[in-house]
């Protein structure tokens, strides 16, 4: 049979495909842009056909509503990353919550976890009959490869990316051929204090860096300011809008990296339209999965590996808090630590960490001299290198306590730069001024 014919062979409903997922059956969720929508709708939809379906997702940007009260014992919601859709549901304990390093969750499923169904989106077969996974390489093609069954969304809407970023059709059970836009994020305007932030970091960055930029507003800022900088590099988890216009100004050019010269290590892609036209059949955007992404024994292989990433708040230590506030749940460790420790382990290497000096409106400092009670921390004093805000740069990796907590006073917001110097006099038995 040619490839084509069993192609056909395999064309089938949402309805139908959902429909060999029985109770008891592992399904994980391809990753955000990744996520089949028709299929996971289907799957919710034929609830009453199922009991303890638990369903895996990492970061997702559907619904969520598997731990709803008419889900309940049809559905057991698994989730490792959490959002504004689900975040409520693990609070009150609906949904259960896994923390994981990035790079190590395609080992921990094949090893430990086991699931066994995987629902993804896909690229139109090219003419030997392969798909791409698209913008959603990560953790999601090599859960698929040890799935019992992959059922696929094929949607003309997922670009046909480059890499280590294909299947082919044999290895797909039911393929469901349906042409949905992708989920776009809503584009984050770049206010005074992430243009001071990112300002701040784009000092720190050198002619011939490789650089990570993590999830939110402060990495679209930091990209904004380095449009005078040359022979930059890409080795990130994720990539969105701001690299396109730094590519096409060859700006970014990955002509210094060590590893995987003049290729963009990248992946996953979350963005809008724009980003995911520019990745589609772009040679020099290298998708790869995240357990060699993320892997910091890959990442510390470039020099000069700069790691920037976000965080909710700090302590006088360098204890940094990223994905917790109190006992709840805000998001997930995702690959920070990976690319904090790879950084820091790169030649010419360095790890920042960035956040507005302050939260709620201004109403809380985010450095403080104890994480809140119940929070988890997320990067260790140990791993801490650079702290940013909008007032400065804190060098901590290697620093003493009463170094750190002065850096860090010295980049906090003015109204509560008071209280915090107290509490170093109280500490440390010395007045700050010395
Ligand atoms: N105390 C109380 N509330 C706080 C707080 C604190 N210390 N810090 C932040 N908040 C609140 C903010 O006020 C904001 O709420 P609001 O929108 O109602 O004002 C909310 O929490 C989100 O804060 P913000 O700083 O805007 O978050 P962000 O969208 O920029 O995301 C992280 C920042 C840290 C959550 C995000 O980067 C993350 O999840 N990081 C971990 C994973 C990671 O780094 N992955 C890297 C590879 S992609």
């Amino acid at each position: 049979m040619s490839w084509q014919d069993e192609y056909k062979s395999k064309i089938t409903t949402p309805n139908e495909a959902v429909s060999h997922i029985k109770s008891g059956d592992k399904v994980v969720l391809a990753l955000a842009t990744g996520e089949p929508f028709p299929i996971i709708e289907a799957l919710i939809n034929h609830r009453d056909n199922y009991s303890d379906v638990e369903v895996i997702s990492m970061l997702s940007m559907g619904k969520s509503d598997w731990a709803n009260p008419e889900n309940k014992g049809h559905f057991y919601y698994n989730c490792f990353f959490a959002t504004g859709a689900n975040r409520a549901a693990i609070a009150r304990g609906e949904a259960d919550f896994t923390t994981i390093y990035f790079f190590e969750v395609p080992k921990y499923f094949e090893e430990e976890l086991h699931p066994n169904v995987m629902l993804v989106q896909l690229s139109p077969p090219d003419s030997n009959g392969y798909c791409s996974f698209g913008t959603a390489v990560d953790f999601t093609k090599p859960t698929a490869e040890n799935a019992d069954i992959i059922i696929a969304q094929i949607n003309k809407n997922m670009p046909r990316t480059m890499g280590d970023s294909f299947i082919h059709i044999s290895k797909l059970d039911y393929i469901c051929e349906i042409d949905t836009p992708l989920p776009e994020l809503p584009d984050v305007p770049i206010g005074d204090t992430e243009k001071a932030i990112g300002q701040n970091i784009a000092s720190l960055i050198k002619d011939g860096d490789t650089l990570q930029l993590g999830i939110g507003a402060i990495p679209n800022a930091v990209l904004s300011c380095l449009h005078d900088k040359k022979n930059l590099g890409i080795h990130s988890e994720m990539i969105s809008d701001g690299v396109v216009d730094l590519i096409n100004e060859g700006v970014i050019n990955n002509s210094k990296k060590s590893i995987n010269k003049n290729k963009s290590v990248v992946g996953f892609v979350m963005g809008s339209k724009k980003v995911y036209d520019f990745v589609n059949d772009n040679p020099t955007i290298e998708m790869r999965s995240i357990d060699y992404v993320n892997n910091p024994a890959v990442i510390m292989q470039n020099d000069n590996m700069v790691a920037i990433n976000s965080c909710l708040q700090v302590d006088l230590l360098g204890q940094v808090v990223s994905d917790s506030i109190g006992l709840n749940q805000f998001s997930g460790i995702g690959g920070q630590v990976d690319f904090v420790r790879g950084a820091n382990m790169s030649k010419g290497g360095r790890a920042i960490m960035a956040m507005p000096s302050t939260a709620q409106k201004g109403t809380v400092s985010r450095i403080v001299p104890f994480i809140n009670e119940g929070s988890a921390v997320s990067t260790t004093r140990n791993d801490v290198d650079y702290i940013v805000t909008e007032y400065g740069i804190a060098k901590l990796h290697g620093k003493t306590f009463r170094q750190r907590a002065r850096a860090l006073i010295e980049i906090s917001h003015p109204d509560f730069k008071p209280a915090l110097i107290s509490e170093y006099e109280r500490r440390f038995n010395e007045p700050f001024a010395v």
